[in-house]
């Protein structure tokens, strides 16, 4: 994908959107359960994969790396792992695409075997920061031998002969990094620590405990964790089910919130409680959002959601929320501008490093369509009127979720919404506008 074949859309206001949809499975998960996979021994079977673009660009790298990838059926995948520090050396660079999460965890995979490999991706991902994730894979044994400036990719990395378990201090909340680092940890002998002083998200924790790895995992204070791995296990495949993605949710859940007469459900959405920040911030804001028939799949809480329209209200968003709904404040920035009052949503360094600057892009489409933004610090500040004008053209930065929220808004706005480019939502939700069509938005 490039500005070449750049696929814009415009957003209509909509009447009430009325239905019932499932959204795609979670990335994080999907893209977890194709590393494990080709770490595994034996046989994962996963199902209500994500065939999104980076679960695609993943499963090629997990590919190239010796694996046997296949799709058996929809969203149904299977793979057949080549064990803990068995990878063979790729004969062309690894291209990740759009993926960060694809690309930093498989760093973490091939860091613990002795193997060189060239990670690449497009001219999002060669923007983002690579050194945070190289710098504790080189303690553990694996060398940067190329690297662009500013730490950007491509990167070219020799992989550990012999790993060195370490402990790590996280300086950064991020489960990419920590994940990384438990990944090169499940080649070393002994036991890899990280610390980490806010919780992210915990699929590889969970997912190392599915596929029979040893982890202890205790609580430090309020909201840190040390995470505790025992270096070369036994790691055996086993079945994946893919919950539905609440970051995904979120674009049509606010749609619903705000354009009048809604009344949507949304079903299986997975509420890890390290992901449901924005559920809790958008009730604080007198969303009506109710969650149905509660249960567990794959290990996971899911319920169906059922979302209605109403007046919602500004508020404080605390900066130690962020881990848990760090990939949805681009859409509750929307929710914010038809509430009525201030949202503060505070401490938003890391927005700074997605797909996009997404503080940056976040305030610019929102400028763009008439709707009071500052930016005060790392602290995004929208000053919400119950409604917004709209009209406006949103770049997207090659950022799925930007181009997304500013669909979600152009439902409900006075003028319509365009975005400059509407491809890159293929990489995490294929299917986005048909969904969204089918609950009655006016896309085209
Ligand atoms: C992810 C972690 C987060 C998130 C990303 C997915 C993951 O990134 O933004 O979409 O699956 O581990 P960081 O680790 O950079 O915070």
């Amino acid at each position: 994908m490039n500005a070449a074949n750049a696929s814009p859309l415009t957003a209509r206001r909509s009447g009430a959107l009325k239905g019932r949809i499932r959204v795609p499975g979670d990335k994080s998960i999907s893209l977890r359960s194709l590393i494990f996979g080709a770490l595994a021994v034996g046989e994962t079977r996963i199902t209500g994969m994500l065939e999104g673009e980076d679960a695609i660009s993943t499963a090629k790298a997990m590919a190239a790396l010796g694996a046997t990838v296949e799709r058996t059926g929809e969203r149904a995948w299977r793979i057949l792992g080549v064990g803990v520090g068995g990878f063979a050396e790729p004969r062309a660079p690894l291209d990740f695409g759009n993926s960060g999460t694809g690309c930093r965890l498989g760093m973490g995979a091939v860091a613990g075997s002795p193997i060189k490999a060239t990670f690449d991706g497009d001219a999002s991902l060669r923007s983002r920061p690579m050194r945070r994730i190289l710098d504790p894979l080189e303690k553990m044994g694996a060398r940067t031998l190329e690297i662009q400036d500013g730490g950007r990719l491509p990167v070219v990395m020799q992989g550990a002969a012999e790993p060195i378990p370490i402990e790590y201090e996280a300086p950064v909340p991020s489960a990419q990094l920590k994940s990384a680092v438990l990944l090169a940890g499940l080649a070393a002998p002994g036991t890899t620590t990280v610390i980490e002083k806010e919780a992210t998200r915990d699929h590889t924790e969970k997912m190392l405990k599915h596929f029979g790895a040893k982890i202890h995992i205790t609580h430090l204070g309020d909201h840190g964790r040390k995470i505790v791995l025992d270096g070369q296990p036994e790691l055996e495949a086993a079945p994946v089910i893919v919950p539905a993605d609440p970051s995904s949710a979120s674009f049509p859940l606010i749609a619903a919130l705000i354009v009048p007469g809604s009344d949507i459900t949304l079903e299986g959405v997975m509420l890890n409680p390290l992901r449901t920040g924005l559920f809790k911030t958008l009730k604080e804001m007198g969303a009506s959002i109710e969650a149905l028939d509660q249960r567990n799949e794959g290990g996971e809480d899911v319920a169906d959601l059922r979302v209605r329209a109403g007046a919602l209200k500004g508020v404080d968003v605390p900066a130690d929320r962020a881990p848990s709904m760090i990939d949805e404040y681009p859409v509750l920035a929307v929710a914010a501008s038809f509430a009525e009052g201030t949202t503060r949503m505070r401490g938003l360094k890391e927005l700074r490093v997605k797909e996009s600057d997404r503080l940056e892009a976040t305030a610019a489409m929102l400028r763009n369509n008439g709707v009071e933004v500052e930016i005060e610090g790392d602290d995004l500040i929208v000053h919400g009127k119950g409604r917004a004008p709209g009209g406006g053209l949103v770049a997207t930065h090659m950022d799925h979720r930007i181009a997304m929220s500013a669909l979600a808004m152009g439902l409900a706005t006075e003028q319509p919404v365009t975005v400059d480019d509407a491809a890159f939502i293929a990489t995490s939700f294929p299917g986005f506008a048909d969904l969204m069509r089918g609950l009655g938005a006016d896309y085209s």
